[in-house]
């Protein structure tokens, strides 16, 4: 596999980093050191929160879901070579072949989901992590009140267990506030969900997949 390297400050506030594709045609950039702008409410003898700040106020960006080919092979370069473990899987109608998967490298439900799709390099979503199931819905009350086009929810992932919204911001991509999915460590072992219960899996109220959720991809 190619590699580049990247010096320091090209991206700003960035230390050096390593560019590389991986097998579903996505460019991943590894780096160390990143300068830091705070936590909102300091390090020391902090408050846990801040009162009447403005919009949905994620915590941070917790994972994206990437659409591509060559799923198994990125499986392979993140748990054989950057520290991940498989957490959740769907399979396709044969039982055999992954239709997505759901990676972690910390003790998240999943940093990094992908999705097998004809076409690679592909964006499905990116979300944001919210401190609380009340505060994704307050999240829905804000996109309703400002017009945001929302996808689905809110609602709860059967895979990861996680609350959500996804929505699309005002160039079409697709974003998702998330909450919850529980904790996982290496040793315990991956979940498998069968063709037939994906909807399930994904929108565990409905029990199915819409067809923006399905479609739609940047
Ligand atoms: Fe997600």
């Amino acid at each position: 596999m190619k590699t580049e390297r990247i010096p320091a400050g090209e991206l700003l506030e960035t230390g050096e980093r390593v560019r590389f594709q991986i097998p579903t045609g996505h460019t991943v950039e590894l780096y160390a050191e990143k300068t830091d702008v705070g936590n909102g409410i300091g390090y020391f003898d902090p408050d846990v929160d801040v009162l009447d700040g403005p919009g949905i106020r994620p915590i941070r960006m917790d994972h994206c879901l990437l659409y591509g080919g060559d799923i198994e092979g990125n499986l392979k370069l993140f748990t054989e070579v950057l520290g991940f473990t498989l957490v959740e899987r769907v399979k396709l109608e044969d039982g055999k072949t992954d239709l997505a998967i759901w990676i972690t490298c910390s003790a998240k439900a999943h940093d990094i989901a992908f999705v097998r799709s004809p076409e690679d390099g592909k964006l499905h979503h990116v979300s944001f992590q919210m401190p609380s199931w009340e505060s994704v819905l307050r999240a829905a009350d804000i996109m309703s009140i400002n017009r945001v086009s929302i996808d689905i929810g809110p609602t709860r992932h059967g895979v990861t267990q996680g609350t959500t919204i996804y929505f699309f911001d005002p160039s079409g991509n697709r974003l998702e506030t998330f909450c919850g999915g529980y904790d996982h460590y290496p040793d315990m072992h991956p979940i498998t969900w069968s063709w037939e219960n994906v909807g399930r899996g994904i929108f565990y109220h409905d029990r199915k997949l819409n067809d923006a959720f399905l479609s739609v991809v940047t």
